[in-house]
């Protein structure tokens, strides 16, 4: 699954706890004591260390996160070979894509050679070690503090700790991470590999295959599968493209099973999921549901009708906004499937009797009462206020208003300010200036014009008037209302909407004309109002829901003292473990945990968008070409599906089996347990990974890239 994109900074809600088996995001260095002997029970075969080992090497070495953590990936040759999802590597196949010959979202792309592999676009890091600072980061700490001080003071140590940990020729970084809704942190320690080249990739309509149809769903028969490889200097250490730099020789790559996998086997995942929401209660469940999901459905569902009105013109424009597409699509579906889930499995009133027992447990002793005695009022007090200006945040930062390409474009303009030397204002200048291709390359001024105005007007209808810019409602009355009119003056006037006006303007920067900008001057009414108005009304219901989710979860540990907890996903390292699993999705419907390429061909729509397959892959799929890479059972093998527990940023992680060796690529959660952010369903919840021996078969039997496979360590 991928991680949803946030553009700003936002308050992050809710938090969570082990609480069933099979759930747990756990951390990589905490499983000996936590979930080692349960693991041994469902059949591992590896020991703590050959798992997680910071002074050998061991399985951590050989999972890297991309990017800041948008998805995960796995080194699987001796040569740096990396593989992700196709939808991972989506955003960086797109933009290497030119129409016709070279268009690799549509035809795939295989590196013949590695001097043939291209520059992804993206850097990838691996996790070198884990260490506690819960200590550091706490000491002095007291209750009676405000938030504000208390914030203060762990801002700075955190950034304290990062500074003595980072070391940046080398490329190492470290970040201090909140555990538990701040009961505990840790900093992790990152080296950082820029020079990231794609290999490969299936044509999209293998590596989509469903498209948004089957999206989110069992049964499923997608080939979400790319692949990269690594580069480093001559010494292995990490550094910038360079036609020098050689494949990265990894401390550790994952053997490749040929096995397959049967119902009951070991599997666990490891990767970097981004965030949950187990902890979050009844009343943020019911907001979640009521109010904000269906408006973000809702405005998604215009953008995405508006981007397919143009990208069924041409393929140009299908082209361009492709990977823009995807990104509102992805959750817009989910968002539908959480609603629907949380309803149908009343969660709010199955949180709503947790938070009872809570309480009745909170004030069972003096003790107790004086700690925890009022945290769940405090917990609804504070959402009751946040609630209130919650929406203003998601649709300014989350959903509309960011979504208007060229609104947001102008925000990377604040770079630029009067009070500059000339130095100063034209090396930022050159910055902007080397970034402008890449901007207008994928963009489409008419669409944007469109989605201008369809945005501005959901968030003038939907948010109370009190909570909006002033500015803003005399533009509205200006323009009587006609968000079109509104849009089509900003976008002729404005110089964020057409390249040559960019480039001119960069090349003799006017701070002052600029500010002047009537794009420009929307984005600074918002982007101010943001700060000045939401900002700080939503720092006010964290006063009490910072306290009261702090603990509600020391509380809750200390209720169950002999359960253990892993903490809410936070874009850290995380290993889910469970087995191969089917599941009954509904009332006398039972679903196998596999599918075969017999599906694949059920599916198959020629001239579809989404169920279409290049000629060659059917005739070979037809006559049951399956090279080396069938099951025992005679079919070729597409997805599975298993019991772990993963989310959004966990796409591409490596499903791993009992001996440590690659069975799958994790890459969706399933329609019927969407819910699982907020909670874990275990009876439902399945993760949805390719079949290892899948995308094998597509490499080399259908894309011909055989020694590609060579370079892996196959387990027959
Ligand atoms: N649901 C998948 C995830 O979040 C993304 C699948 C991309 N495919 C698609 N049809 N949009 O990781």
């Amino acid at each position: 699954m991928k991680r949803i994109y946030l553009v700003l900074a936002l308050l992050v809600v809710g938090f969570g706890i082990k609480a069933k088996a099979d759930e747990g995001m756990w951390l990589p260095h905490l499983i000996q004591g936590q979930t080692y002997d349960e693991m041994v029970r469902l059949g591992v075969k590896l020991t703590p260390e050959q798992i997680y080992d910071v002074n050998n090497s061991s399985l951590k070495d050989a999972i890297v996160r991309l990017g800041g953590g948008f998805c995960t990936g796995e080194i699987i040759s001796s040569q740096g070979l990396m593989l992700t999802n196709h939808h991972c590597g989506f955003n960086a196949i797109q933009s290497l894509s030119t129409e016709g010959e070279k268009n690799y979202l549509e035809r795939g792309f295989w590196a013949k050679e590695k001097k043939d592999e291209l520059a992804a676009g993206f850097s990838v890091s691996f996790l070198q070690r884990i260490e506690d600072v819960t200590s550091e980061i706490t000491e002095g700490l007291t209750e009676s503090m405000t938030l504000k001080e208390r914030s203060g003071k762990i801002q700075e140590r955190m950034s304290a700790i990062q500074k003595e940990y980072a070391d940046e020729k080398a490329h190492i970084s470290a970040q201090v991470k909140v555990f538990f809704e701040g009961n505990n942190y840790y900093v992790f320690i990152y080296q950082t590999f820029p020079d990231v080249r794609l290999v490969g990739t299936p044509p999209q309509s293998v590596g989509k295959f469903g498209g948004e149809t089957d999206n989110w769903m069992w049964p499923r028969h997608t080939g979400d599968f790319s692949m990269f490889r690594v580069y480093a200097d001559e010494d292995n250490n990490p550094a910038e493209y360079s036609d020098e730099n050689v494949p990265y020789t990894p401390k550790h790559h994952l053997p490749v099973s040929m096995k397959g996998v049967q119902e009951g086997d070991f599997a666990m995942i490891f990767g970097y999921p981004g965030s949950t929401d187990r902890y979050l209660t009844s009343c943020g469940v019911n907001f979640a549901t009521e109010t904000e999901f269906p408006a973000r459905v809702k405005v998604r569902r215009e953008k995405l009708d508006i981007y397919e009105k143009y990208m069924t013109m041409n393929e140009a424009n299908k082209l361009k906004y492709a990977s823009k597409y995807a990104g509102v699509s992805n959750y817009w579906k989910n968002f539908m499937g959480q609603t629907r889930g949380l309803k149908r499995l009343n969660i709010a009133d199955r949180k709503k009797s947790e938070e009872e027992a809570f309480n009745t447990w909170a004030n069972a002793t003096p003790e107790r009462k004086a700690l925890y005695g009022n945290v769940i009022s405090l917990y609804e007090e504070g959402f009751n206020t946040l609630h209130k200006n919650k929406m203003s945040q998601v649709y300014i930062v989350e959903e509309a208003v960011i979504g208007i390409e060229a609104l947001l474009y102008a925000y990377r303009f604040g770079s630029l300010n009067a009070e500059m030397t000339d130095d100063e204002l034209a090396a930022a200048a050159d910055g902007l200036k080397s970034k402008v291709d890449g901007h207008y390359k994928d963009y489409i001024k008419d669409l944007d014009q469109e989605v201008c105005a369809a945005m501005l007007r959901y968030y003038h209808n939907d948010i109370p008037k009190d909570q909006q810019p002033a500015d803003f409602l005399k533009l509205v009355a200006k323009y009587k209302g006609d968000f079109d009119k509104m849009a089509a003056a900003i976008y002729k006037k404005s110089i964020f909407v057409d390249k040559d006006k960019t480039l001119a303007f960069l090349n003799k920067v006017n701070v002052k004309k600029m500010k002047k900008d009537p794009m420009y001057k929307l984005m600074a009414m918002f982007i101010n109002h943001y700060r000045q108005v939401v900002v700080p009304s939503i720092m006010e219901s964290n006063e009490s829901l910072e306290k009261a989710k702090r603990l509600y979860v020391k509380g809750l540990k200390e209720m169950n003292a002999d359960k253990a907890y892993s903490s809410d996903a936070n874009s850290t390292m995380r290993m889910t473990y469970g087995s191969i699993k089917d599941y009954f999705p509904a009332d006398a419907v039972h679903y196998e945990y596999f599918t075969t390429m017999n599906g694949v061909l059920e599916k198959y729509v020629p001239g579809d968008i989404e169920f279409d397959l290049p000629e060659r892959f059917v005739e070979l799929a037809k006559s049951r070409t399956y090279g080396n890479y069938a099951d025992k059972d005679g079919e070729l093998h597409v997805c599975f599906l298993s019991n772990n527990d993963i989310t959004g940023g966990n796409s591409g992680s490596p499903v791993i089996n009992a001996e440590g060796h690659l069975i799958g690529t994790a890459f969706d959660g399933n329609w019927e347990a969407m819910s699982g952010d907020i909670a874990f369903e275990p009876e439902l919840q399945r993760t949805i990974s390719v079949d290892i021996r899948y995308t094998l078969w597509v490499i080399d039997v259908y894309a011909g890239a055989g020694h590609l496979v060579e370079e892996m360590t196959l387990i027959k």
